[in-house]
């Protein structure tokens, strides 16, 4: 069927929602940071969760979701995203920060590596190729909204497999990163 031009309400979060509704809890997730928590592991509290728009995964289509990662640490490494490369690979992703302040990781399979700022009014520009992940290195919820080609598709194994280059601490005076 041909689709309406529609509005969603981004405040009706949680009350009538169309879309799909992602939520990842601390045991979901904890093989991605370099250690583990056991007070997390007794609580597993949710990490992030994602509401994506009621879109069909097909090419010609955009699909766009608002991500909320909670603020915290594991043992000093910031919550974060899995992270992902898009299964089709030559497409590219943008990100509106709309609260807190985070940062997006991102890199190549050939071994690029970038780390940029989002928050609000800040646009972050992902393109073709590079595997991003999300880290909030703020005290408040990182809440930012994000559109890609619907077809795009996650891949989430190579990240698994790999890792990120770099992981993002909270230092003494600001945040640190850490090579794997
Ligand atoms: O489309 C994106 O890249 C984001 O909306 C992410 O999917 C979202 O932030 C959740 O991250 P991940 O899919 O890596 O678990
Ligand atoms: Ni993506």
């Amino acid at each position: 069927k041909d689709m309406k031009p529609f509005v969603v309400n981004f405040s009706d979060i949680g009350i009538d929602f169309k879309g799909n509704h992602i939520v990842r809890k601390y045991n979901d997730i904890k093989h991605i940071f370099k250690t583990t928590d056991p007070t997390l592991e007794r609580e597993n509290p949710v990490i992030y969760e994602v509401f994506e728009g009621p879109i069909q995964e097909k090419e010609g289509e955009l699909m766009f979701l608002i991500t909320i990662l909670y603020p915290g640490t594991v043992n000093g490494e910031f919550f974060m995203t899995k992270g992902h490369y898009h299964t089709v690979e030559n497409t590219a992703e943008v990100y509106l920060g709309l609260r807190g302040k985070g940062l997006i990781l991102c890199q190549t399979k050939k071994g690029e590596f970038e780390a940029v700022e989002i928050g609000p009014n800040k646009v972050v520009y992902i393109p073709p190729f590079w595997a991003h992940r999300t880290v909030n290195i703020s005290d408040e919820p990182l809440i930012f909204f994000a559109v890609y080609p619907a077809h795009a598709g996650h891949d989430y194994e190579t990240v698994e497999k790999e890792g990120f280059k770099k992981r993002i601490f909270r230092g003494d005076n600001g945040i640190l990163f850490v090579e794997q």
